[in-house]
C-alpha cells in the first residue's frame, strides 16, 4: 500500500507540473489547468489511502463535502472582473488551513512535548514556521479581498512613520513566541497562549503589512501572498510528513515567487518598496492635477467612425472598463470592419491592465481575436508615435503618462503604454472617473485626446453602426 501511495504521488506531482507548463499559453491553458486537477485528485486520493486506519472518516467526509460545496459555487459562477478577489479568498483559505494544521499538531502533542522521542525539530521547526507564515498570509489575503472588492477603500491605509517599526515589533513577537514554544518542546512543552499569541501577533502583521498598501501594488501583493502560502504549506508538510503537501507547496512557492518578481519588474517596482506599502491612491481630484482647471473635449460615435475609417493604423488599448461591460465581442466587430476599409488594427496589452494577469488576452482570446494582432508592451510602445489612432477602451492608469514624466505622482516610474504619443486619442468610459490607483490621468486633457463618455459595448456598438453606415 505505501508503495502504492508514492507511486501515486509521483503521477499527481508530474501532472501538476505538466499543467503548469500548459499554462504558459493561452492556447493550452484550459487543458493545463484539467491536468493539475487530476493530479490533485490523485494526491487527495493516495493520503486517504494512506491515512486508511483513522477512525476520523466521518470528519474527513463532512470535510470534503462542505469543501466542494464551499468551494464550487463561487468557482462557477464569479464574474471574469471578480476573479483577484477569488484568487485573494482562495489563497486566505490555504493560509488559514496551514495555520491551523500547525495550532492541531501543538495541540495535538502537548506543545510539541510528546514528540521527545522522535526526531522532531523538522516537526516543530515547520510547524511554527506554518503558523506563523499562514496567519500572516491568511488575514494579509482577508484585506487584499476586501481592497479588491471595494469594501475597504484602495487607498493606502497606515499609521505613517510609526507603521515599519511596529511591523517589526509585530515579526520580532511571534518569532520570539515560536522560540518559547520551541524551547518548550524540549521539555514539558508551553501553555497553549504561546501559540494563541504566535497566531494573533502574525495575524495582525498580515493586517498591518497589507492595509497601507496601495490600490496599484494589488495584483503583486496577490501574487506574493500565494508564494507565502505555498511555503506554508510545505512546511506543514514537513512537519506531517506529506510529500505531496511539500511538493505542492514549494511548486505554488517558486511559481509564486517568479510570478511576483514578473509583476514587480512589469510595474518598475522592487518588492521591498511594495511592501513598504504607499503606492497608488494618491486621490487627485480629477482634473486639478497642475493646479489648473483642466477640460476634456467630449466626442461622438460619428466622429470617432470617421476618424478610424480613414486611419492607416488603428491600436486598440483594452483595460479593466472593456472587461466590465463586456465589450470584447463588440471590439472584434469593430475591428473586422475596420480591417474591411483597409486599416491594420492592433491590440496593445499592458502587463497588468484588467485586474489579473493575462485579464485582456483572456476576453479577447473568448471573443477570437488572434494571438498575432495581441501586442505586449514592450512590442508596441514604440509605434503609438506612428499611430494615427489610439482607442482607448476602459483603461486608464495603464495609459497615465504622469508615470513617465511627473515624479511627483504616486504612480511615477510604472512602465505604461504610450498611448499620448498617438496622432490621435479616443478614451471610452463612462465619466472622468479615476481608476483603481484613485488617481487623476493627464492624457484625458491632452490636446490630441477626446472622450466618447458611455457605457464601452454600447459606444462601440455605436462606433460600428457609424463605421456600416460610412
Ligand atoms: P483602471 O485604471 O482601473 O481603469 C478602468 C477604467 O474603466 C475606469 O477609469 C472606468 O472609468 C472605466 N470603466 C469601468 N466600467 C466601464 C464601462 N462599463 N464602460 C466603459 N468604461 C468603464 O484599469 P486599467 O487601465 O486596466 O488598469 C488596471 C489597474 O488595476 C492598475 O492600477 C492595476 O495595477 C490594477 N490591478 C491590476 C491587476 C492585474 S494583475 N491586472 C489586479 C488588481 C489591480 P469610468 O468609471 O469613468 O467608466
Amino acid at each position: 500500500m505505501d508503495n502504492l501511495v508514492n507511486i501515486l504521488y509521483i503521477v499527481a506531482f508530474a501532472m501538476f507540473i505538466y499543467g503548469l507548463m500548459g499554462l504558459t499559453g493561452p492556447k493550452t491553458a484550459v487543458r493545463g489547468n484539467w491536468i493539475a486537477a487530476v493530479g490533485m485528485v490523485i494526491a487527495v486520493v493516495a493520503t486517504l489511502i494512506s491515512i486508511r486506519d483513522t477512525s476520523n472518516w466521518i470528519i474527513i467526509v463532512a470535510g470534503l463535502v462542505v469543501g466542494v460545496a464551499l468551494g464550487v459555487p463561487p468557482a462557477k459562477f464569479t464574474k471574469m472582473t471578480a476573479m483577484p478577489q477569488l484568487v485573494a479568498a482562495f489563497n486566505g483559505v490555504g493560509g488559514g488551513t496551514v495555520a491551523l494544521i500547525a495550532w492541531a499538531e501543538f495541540l495535538d502533542s502537548d506543545g510539541f512535548s510528546a514528540l521527545h522521542e522522535q526526531p522532531s525539530v523538522h516537526i516543530v521547526i515547520g510547524s511554527l514556521f506554518a503558523a506563523i507564515i499562514g496567519s500572516v498570509s491568511f488575514w494579509g489575503s482577508v484585506i487584499a479581498f476586501l481592497k479588491l472588492q471595494e469594501t475597504l477603500p484602495g487607498h493606502p491605509i497606515g499609521i505613517g512613520k510609526l507603521q515599519q517599526p511596529l511591523n517589526l515589533l509585530l515579526l520580532l513577537g511571534s518569532i520570539a513566541a515560536a522560540v518559547v514554544i520551541g524551547i518548550g518542546a524540549s521539555g514539558e512543552g508551553v501553555s497553549q497562549l504561546w501559540m494563541i499569541g504566535l497566531l494573533v501577533l502574525a495575524g495582525i502583521l498580515g493586517l498591518m503589512v497589507v492595509l497601507p498598501i496601495g490600490g496599484a501594488d494589488m495584483p503583486v501583493v496577490i501574487s506574493l501572498l500565494n508564494a507565502l502560502t505555498g511555503l506554508s504549506a510545505a512546511a506543514a508538510g514537513l512537519a506531517l510528513n506529506n510529500t505531496a503537501m511539500i511538493v505542492a507547496g514549494m511548486i505554488v512557492g517558486a511559481s509564486g515567487t517568479i510570478l511576483t518578481n514578473l509583476m514587480a519588474k512589469a510595474m518598475n517596482r522592487s518588492i521591498p518598496a511594495i511592501v513598504a506599502g504607499g503606492f497608488g491612491g494618491g486621490g487627485t481630484a480629477p482634473g486639478a492635477s497642475g493646479g489648473e482647471q483642466k477640460q476634456a473635449k467630449a466626442t461622438s460615435a460619428a466622429d470617432a467612425a470617421i476618424q478610424m475609417a480613414y486611419a492607416n493604423q488603428v491600436i486598440v488599448v483594452p483595460g479593466y472598463g472593456m472587461a466590465v461591460a463586456q465589450a470584447q465581442h463588440a471590439v472584434k466587430e469593430m475591428a473586422a470592419l475596420l480591417e474591411a476599409k483597409g486599416v491594420e488594427v492592433k491590440y496593445a496589452i499592458h502587463p497588468v491592465a484588467g485586474r489579473m494577469p493575462g485579464h485582456m488576452n483572456v476576453l479577447l482570446a473568448e471573443a477570437e481575436v488572434s494571438y498575432d494582432a495581441m501586442k505586449e508592451m514592450d512590442d508596441i510602445n514604440g509605434e503609438f508615435s506612428r499611430t494615427d489612432v489610439a482607442l482607448v477602451i476602459g483603461a486608464n492608469d495603464v495609459t497615465n503618462p504622469a508615470a513617465r514624466e511627473d515624479s511627483s505622482s504616486p504612480i511615477y516610474g510604472m512602465p505604461v503604454l504610450n498611448v499620448d504619443q498617438a496622432k490621435s486619442v479616443i478614451v471610452l468610459k463612462r465619466s472622468m472617473n479615476s481608476g483603481f490607483a484613485g488617481i487623476d490621468n493627464p492624457l484625458f486633457y491632452a490636446d490630441t485626446t477626446s472622450m466618447l463618455f458611455g457605457d464601452a459595448k454600447k459606444s462601440v456598438g455605436a462606433v460600428t453602426e457609424e463605421l456600416k453606415a460610412l
